[in-house]
């Protein structure tokens, strides 16, 4: 499964919920792969980071390149999960990680200006799905802030869109940036941790995520 997570909108929280996705289905006995597809290279520094403190528990790989539309589907048929971390900006780059994906992940922050900004990515999967009507797509909330309600304006900009809304959901935690700061994953940081079992129960809900889900048009 190839689990694209791209919003053309900067700092949602894709290169974050990417590694750690990424680590949780390593720590599930899953045989990972992590691609950058982002010129920033923020997973891959990552990876730097990690190579310095602790063991590779995946590769971390570089394909920021319009190519990976037709190279990741050959080279994700060796592994169990490929996650793509995603440019932001609606770009080539952008399409053509949507075209090599089974799945997008978008990762919003609670609140309707961030929902109503997807609107060209969402609008590329569409597009791509006229080619692929297998690709699936759905929204994750990053940043909810802990013991509190999604709002009632934030439930109704969901409704509006294309569509659906995962029920796991990240909370905004120091753990996330104090974790990738020396390469590690929630996950590795504190197993028992709110953050490693929010991330769980995301990548959970993402592997089940399946056709009978998606949203009519
Ligand atoms: N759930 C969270 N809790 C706390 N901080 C978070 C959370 N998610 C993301 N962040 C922080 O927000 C910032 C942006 O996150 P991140 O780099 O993952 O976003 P991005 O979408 O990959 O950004 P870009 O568009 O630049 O690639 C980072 O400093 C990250 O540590
Ligand atoms: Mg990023």
């Amino acid at each position: 499964m190839i689990i694209g997570v791209l919003n053309q909108k900067g700092g949602v929280g894709k290169t974050t919920l990417s590694l750690n996705l990424a680590a949780a289905y390593a720590d599930d006995g899953a045989k990972v792969m992590l691609v950058d597809a982002d010129p920033q290279g923020s997973s891959l520094r990552w990876s730097s980071a990690r190579a310095e403190n602790v063991a590779p528990l995946f590769p971390v790989v570089g394909m920021a390149k319009p190519s990976i539309a037709r190279e990741l589907p050959v080279i994700a048929r060796d592994y169990d999960v490929v996650v793509v971390d995603g440019a932001p900006r609606v770009s080539e780059l952008g399409r053509a990680a949507i075209m090599a994906s089974d799945m997008i992940l978008m990762p919003v922050q609670p609140s309707p200006f961030d929902i109503w900004a997807t609107e060209d990515t969402v609008q590329l999967i569409r597009e791509a799905q006229i080619f692929k009507p297998s690709l699936t797509a759905a929204f994750a909330v990053n940043r909810k802030i802990a013991n509190t309600a999604i709002g009632r304006d934030v439930l109704e900009a969901f409704a509006e869109a294309d569509f659906p809304v995962l029920k796991a959901q990240v909370c905004q935690r120091v753990l996330y940036a104090e974790s990738a700061m020396v390469g590690l994953s929630v996950v590795e940081a504190a197993p028992y941790g709110d953050a490693a079992r929010e991330i769980r129960r995301l990548a959970t809900e993402i592997r089940g995520f399946g056709q009978g889900e998606r949203k009519a048009a």
